[in-house]
C-alpha cells in the first residue's frame, strides 16, 4: 500500500472510532437519561445505572425521603424503563381509583411475564376479560365464606392447632415456629381452593406451595427491586438467575395445581360445586367465553389465592411479636382486655368478639398502619400515555403506590413515627377507620383476599396473644428487634431476617 493510502486509513480509523465514541457519550449521557417533557421529577442517578444504586433495600423508605426533596409524584428513568412513585393519599386515590382503568395493569417485565405468566388474577393486565375473571372470583368466594361465620369455623380450627403445635413454655420464633404459620394459613387457602387442608407438614404439595411462593416473595427481592427500577436489568447474570427461580418454583406448584384440577373434573357433580376449582370448572363448562376460562387460566387462579394467602398473615404475625416484644405497656393493656373478654377457659377465641375487643382490633390496625406487608403494593402499570395533574407518564411505565409513604405521613397521622393503638380508638372506645390505612391497597386491583385475611388475622393474633407474651432475644448491637432492621429487604412483601429475634413465652405454665 503507498504511503498515502495508509495515512488516509489511519485518518479514517480515527475518524471513526471518534464519531463512535462522540456517539457513545452522547447514547449514555444524554440520549438514555433524557426523560420526556413534563415528567415528574426525581434523581437521575448514574449513567447506564441511573437510580439501582441508590434505592437500598426498602425502597419504599428511599421513596419516602426523596418525596420530601421532589415531591409527591417522583418519577426516574433508567436505561429505557420510566418508574413513577406515588407517595401522597390524594394522588394514589386519584391515580388507582378515579383513573383505575388507565393504571391498573400490570409491568411487562420476566416477572411478570414468566413468573406470573401475566395471567390468573394477580398477573394479568386490566382488561374486561381481567374483570370478569375477578368479579366472578369474588362472587365465588364470597359464596364459599370469605368473611362470613360459616368460614369462621375453619379459620379457628387451624388457629387453634397452630398454637398447640406451637408447644408450651420458651418458643423461639425461629424458621420452625414460621413454617407451621404457613402451614395453617395454607390449609385455609386449601380448604377453599381444593375442599380439604394439607394432611401435615411434610406433605408435598404444601412444600411445594411454600417454595414456588418463598422464591417470588424473597428470593426474588432483588429481582423485584431491579426490576422497579429497569426491566433491563433483569439481564445482568445474578438478577436474570434470581428471576428465573421465581418461575422455576411457580411451574412446580402449578403442575401439582392441574393435577388437582384433573382430579377435581373426574367427579365434579355440577350441581353441587364444594370449592373453588368446582366452581371454575363449572363456569369454564357453561361460560360462553372459552378462551377467558381456559385450562391455564383456572390454575392460575388457584394459584393466586395460595400467593395472596401464604405469606400476609404470617409477615402480619412475626411484626406484631416484634412491635409488642419492645412494647411492654402495650402488651400488659392488650391481655388485660384478652383476660376480661375471654375469661378462661369458657370464651372461644373468635371473630365476632372483634366489637367487645377494641383494643386487639387497634393493635392490628397499627401493626398494618407500622410494617404493611406489601408497602409498595404489587407493582402497577399504565397501558397509554397519560397526563396525570402536570405530570405527563409514557405508556408502560411502572407504577410504584408507596402506601408506606401515607402510613408514615404526617399530615394524615399525628406522630406518625410513634406506634400507638389509641390512634385508631375514638372517645368512646371504639375502633375508628380511616381512608389513609390501606395495606390492602384501594381501587379494581385491591386484594380479593381482604375479608378472609382480616379475619385470619384476628383470630390468629387472638389465639396467639391469648395463650403467649412475646419477649426480644437481646441481641449483640441490637435489644429491641423493632428497631434493628438494617437485615430486612422489601421485593412485593418486606421479608424479615430468617429467624425473628423474640421468643414467645406461655402465659399459663
Ligand atoms: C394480611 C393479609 C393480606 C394483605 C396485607 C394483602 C395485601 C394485598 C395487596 C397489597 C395486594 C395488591 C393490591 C394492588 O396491586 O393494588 C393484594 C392483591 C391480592 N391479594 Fe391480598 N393480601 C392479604 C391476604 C390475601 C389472601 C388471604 C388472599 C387470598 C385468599 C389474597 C389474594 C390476593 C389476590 C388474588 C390479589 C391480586 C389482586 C389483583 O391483582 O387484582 N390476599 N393483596
Amino acid at each position: 500500500m503507498a504511503p498515502t493510502d495508509a495515512v488516509v486509513d489511519s485518518i479514517f480509523t480515527h475518524i471513526s472510532l471518534m464519531i463512535t465514541f462522540v456517539v457513545s457519550v452522547y447514547f449514555v449521557f444524554v440520549y438514555l437519561p433524557k426523560k420526556p417533557k413534563n415528567f415528574p421529577p426525581g434523581p437521575t442517578g448514574l449513567p447506564i445505572l441511573g437510580v439501582a444504586l441508590s434505592i437500598g433495600n426498602r425502597p419504599e423508605q428511599t421513596f419516602r425521603k426523596w418525596a420530601h426533596q421532589y415531591g409527591d409524584v417522583i418519577g426516574f428513568k433508567v436505561g429505557f424503563n420510566y418508574t413513577v412513585v406515588l407517595n401522597s393519599y390524594e394522588n394514589i386515590q386519584k391515580a388507582i381509583v378515579k383513573y383505575g382503568t388507565t393504571f391498573s395493569n400490570r409491568p411487562h417485565n420476566i416477572l411478570f411475564t414468566e413468573g406470573l405468566q401475566q395471567s390468573g388474577i394477580s398477573g394479568s393486565d386490566y382488561s374486561r376479560d381481567y374483570m370478569t375473571m375477578r368479579n366472578f372470583a369474588h362472587a365465588v368466594l364470597g359464596r364459599l365464606g370469605f368473611g362470613k361465620s360459616v368460614m369462621e369455623a375453619p379459620v379457628l380450627e387451624e388457629a387453634l392447632q397452630l398454637v398447640e403445635s406451637l408447644g408450651d413454655g420458651k418458643v423461639k420464633f425461629d424458621n420452625e415456629a414460621k413454617m407451621k404459620i404457613k402451614f395453617a394459613s395454607a390449609n385455609i387457602i386449601a380448604r377453599v381452593a381444593f375442599g380439604q387442608r394439607f394432611p401435615d407438614m411434610a406433605d408435598t404439595e404444601f412444600l411445594t406451595a411454600v417454595d414456588g411462593w418463598n422464591n417470588f416473595f424473597y428470593l426474588g427481592a432483588p429481582a423485584f427491586n431491579a426490576a422497579m427500577i429497569s426491566p433491563s436489568l433483569l439481564h445482568l447474570p445474578n438478577l436474570r438467575q434470581s428471576a428465573m427461580s421465581v418461575r422455576k418454583g411457580l411451574d412446580e406448584h402449578m403442575r401439582l395445581i392441574r393435577k388437582r384440577i384433573k382430579e377435581h373434573e373426574d367427579i365434579l357433580d355440577r350441581d353441587n360445586p364444594k370449592d373453588f376449582i368446582d366452581e371454575l370448572l363449572i363456569e369454564q363448562k357453561k361460560s360462553g367465553n372459552k378462551d377467558l376460562y381456559t385450562d391455564e387460566m383456572i390454575a392460575c387462579m388457584v394459584r393466586d389465592l395460595f400467593g395472596g394467602g401464604l405469606e400476609t398473615t404470617e409477615l402480619t404475625l412475626i411484626f406484631s411479636c416484634l412491635v409488642l416484644a419492645n412494647r411492654p405497656n402495650i402488651r400488659k393493656k392488650l391481655h388485660d382486655e384478652i383476660d376480661r373478654v375471654l375469661v378462661r377457659p369458657k370464651v372461644q377465641v373468635g371473630y365476632a368478639l372483634r366489637d367487645q375487643m377494641p383494643y386487639c382490633h387497634a393493635v392490628i390496625k397499627e401493626v398494618m398502619r407500622c410494617r404493611s406487608v406489601a408497602p409498595l403494593l404489587v407493582p402497577h402499570a399504565v397501558h397509554e400515555n397519560v397526563k396525570f395533574n402536570k405530570y405527563e407518564i409514557p405508556t408502560g411505565s411502572t407504577i410504584l403506590v408507596n402506601v408506606h409513604a401515607v402510613h408514615y405521613d404526617s399530615r394524615y397521622w399525628e406522630k406518625p413515627e410513634e406506634f400507638d393503638p389509641e390512634r385508631f380508638l375514638d372517645e368512646d372506645g371504639k375502633v375508628k377507620s380511616t381512608k389513609y390505612l390501606m395495606p390492602f391497597g384501594i381501587g379494581p386491583r385491591s386484594c380479593i383476599g381482604r375479608r378472609l385475611a382480616e379475619m385470619e388475622v384476628f383470630i390468629f393474633f387472638l389465639a396467639l396473644f391469648r395463650k403467649f407474651d412475646v419477649i426480644p432475644n437481646p441481641q449483640p448491637g441490637c435489644q429491641r428487634p423493632w428497631v434493628c432492621d438494617e437485615a430486612y429487604r422489601t421485593g412485593i412483601t418486606v421479608s424479615p431476617p430468617d429467624n425473628t429475634p423474640v421468643t414467645l413465652v406461655s402465659r399459663y405454665p
